[in-house]
């Protein structure tokens, strides 16, 4: 990693990962170098220069493997083989050493929890017979009630309807996400050795980390009990302890196997995806288990400062209590975007707000301005922070894409009640004009919303005020203001104000509330997120201070 892009050069020793920017790729959706409509490797190649430009550290690539695309690619059919709409393994590599060459480290997504029902195992078990051994990699059941007709359990898709679907031959199998994405019995010694060689494979291509899916499933409880009322939510921790199916003991031994392959690699990283309750997470950031879990807390946190302020301390002392840093994230490939969500009351529920508005709820130049000040907010904390790819070019959540062209199951499978997940993954605006205004020569898999040549990134690239170039400001000054230590002070400048000084003497303040406040006591401006603002900090700014 070259000097210009090391978190660390302030002389310290710590790993990449601890205080690093890390840009997530939604690869469907970033740049399509092949002109069919799909983002791909080579366009991802392509535009690495403009991640180097940013100042990020790390790229993670959502899932790249062969896959059907059930759900956006969460549905892997050979973990060896990458998707040929995505490019081949060769591509990968190269990826991979000319992204390292430009300082940037690459993190792939594994996905342990479940397979595509097109892999060649779940192929295997279903032309078995009930009872055969190549039934047992997966979990397959007997029913209950007359005729085996009801399902063994009760458990919900997380994605919507029960989460067990039948087989011709009588047996159910489960399937806590989509039935195209089979739960894989970890019980089962190939199912272990089979992802301990995975990992390897990648290992040995250079990849620099994993973000692991669902890294809070896996394991099940072996007498499959009923969960009663419980409802499932796509992002949330589970309410309950001993949970049958998400958060169990047994993870951890999983988990361990891992992290014994990558210690025996230079310098690699594991960040876990762990919806659970807080005081179960530093479990999974025991030194010989995950570098890092994501902390959700902030994207599920509404605009408010005594939220975000708690979100902030209990986030921080959470990492520190394990020696780990905190992830700080605003949203990702699995939520509405923060421009929309901040432009809504905070009382909206916004899954299902797409659906049952009403829409004049929505103010989009508030949604805009918040998001901003959001951004200084959580990239002047200690520890990492995840830019999901447009969060940068402030795009809005394109929330009002017609029913016909959705793809995410969860539009089918919510009763058409939750629109899902399509609007926050609509392929990257480039430039202000072409067909797909850069993404690639072909018709984009989703079509972009009008009015998005004006946030084209190369628009945005030339204009000092936008968002594109606050990124790159704040990204810039935090190597040397906010990763360059540890330290973080909460500061009490009001109940309406979030405020925190850092060790290296930097300080950052937000105006959560109605009134312009003053600025506290300091020599310089660093940034403003209104670039416009002067003298005291107006409703819905930030502010980075010395
Ligand atoms: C979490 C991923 O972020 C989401 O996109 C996916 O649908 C589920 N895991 C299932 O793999």
């Amino acid at each position: 990693m070259s000097e210009a892009t090391d978190p660390t050069s302030a002389g310290t020793d710590v790993p990449w990962w601890r205080r690093g920017v890390v840009y997530q790729v939604y690869i469907r959706s970033f740049a399509d170098g092949d002109g069919d409509g799909t983002g791909d490797i080579e366009g991802l190649r392509s535009r690495l220069p403009y991640l180097r430009d940013l100042g990020v550290d790390a790229v993670w690539i959502n899932p790249w493997y062969q896959s059907p695309l059930a759900d956006g690619g969460y549905d892997v059919t050979d973990y060896r083989v990458i998707e040929p709409r995505y490019g081949n393994v060769e591509q990968a590599e190269r990826l991979i050493a000319e992204a390292n060459g430009l300082g940037i480290k690459v993190i792939a997504d594994l996905v342990p929890n479940h397979s595509s029902d097109q892999h060649v195992w779940f192929q295997e078990a279903i032309a078995a017979a009930p009872g055969d051994p190549a039934r047992s990699r997966y979990h397959i059941r007997d029913g209950r009630g007359p005729d085996g007709a009801e399902p063994p359990t009760d458990w919900a898709s997380v994605f919507g309807g029960p989460a067990w679907t039948r087989l011709d031959d009588g047996q159910w199998y489960l399937h806590l996400f989509a039935p195209e994405q089979p739960d894989l019995n970890w019980d089962h010694p190939e199912v272990r050795d089979e992802f301990h060689a995975v990992l390897r494979f990648w290992l040995d291509r250079g990849i620099d980390g994993f973000r692991i899916d669902v890294a809070h499933g896996l394991v099940k409880d072996p007498t499959f009990p009923d969960l009663g009322a419980e409802t499932q939510q796509i992002l949330g921790s589970p309410r309950k302890a001993n949970h049958a199916h998400w958060d169990r003991d047994g993870v951890h031994e999983i988990v361990r196997g891992w992290r014994e392959i990558l210690d025996g690699y230079d310098d690699r990283m594991m960040v876990a995806e762990a919806w659970v309750a807080p005081n179960r997470l530093s479990l999974y950031l025991r030194p010989d288990e995950y570098h890092q879990s994501f902390n959700f807390s902030f994207l599920e946190s509404p605009w408010d400062a005594e939220q975000f302020g708690t979100v902030i301390t209990e986030g921080a002392a959470a990492a520190a209590e394990v020696g780990s840093t905190s992830t700080w994230v605003l949203s990702n490939h699995d939520v509405m975007r923060e421009t929309t969500r901040y432009g809504l009351p905070n009382d909206t529920n916004w899954r299902t707000w797409p659906v049952t508005g009403p829409v004049d709820a929505l103010d989009v130049d508030l949604g805009r301005r918040r998001a901003r000040a959001a951004a200084l907010l959580f990239l002047g904390l200690p520890g990492s922070a995840y830019i999901y790819q447009g969060e940068e070019l402030g795009l809005p959540e394109a929330w009002d894409l017609p029913a016909e062209v959705l793809d995410d199951p969860v539009w089918e499978r919510s009763g058409h009640t939750q629109k899902g997940r399509d609007g926050c993954r609509v392929p990257l605006p480039w430039t202000a004009d072409g067909p797909s205004l850069g993404f690639g020569d072909g018709k984009p898999w989703l079509p972009q919303p009008i009015g998005w040549s004006d946030l084209a990134a190369e628009v945005q690239a030339d204009d000092a005020a936008s968002s594109l170039s606050l990124y790159r400001m704040a990204l810039a000054l935090r190597r040397r203001w906010a990763a360059a230590d540890e330290e973080l002070e909460v500061l009490d400048l009001g109940a309406d104000v979030v405020a925190y000084r850092r060790g290296s003497g930097m300080t950052c303040v937000v105006n959560m509330g109605d009134e312009p406040i003053d600025l506290p006591e300091h020599t310089e401006i660093l940034l403003r997120s209104d670039p416009a603002g002067d003298g005291r900090l107006a409703p819905d700014d930030a502010v980075w201070l010395r």
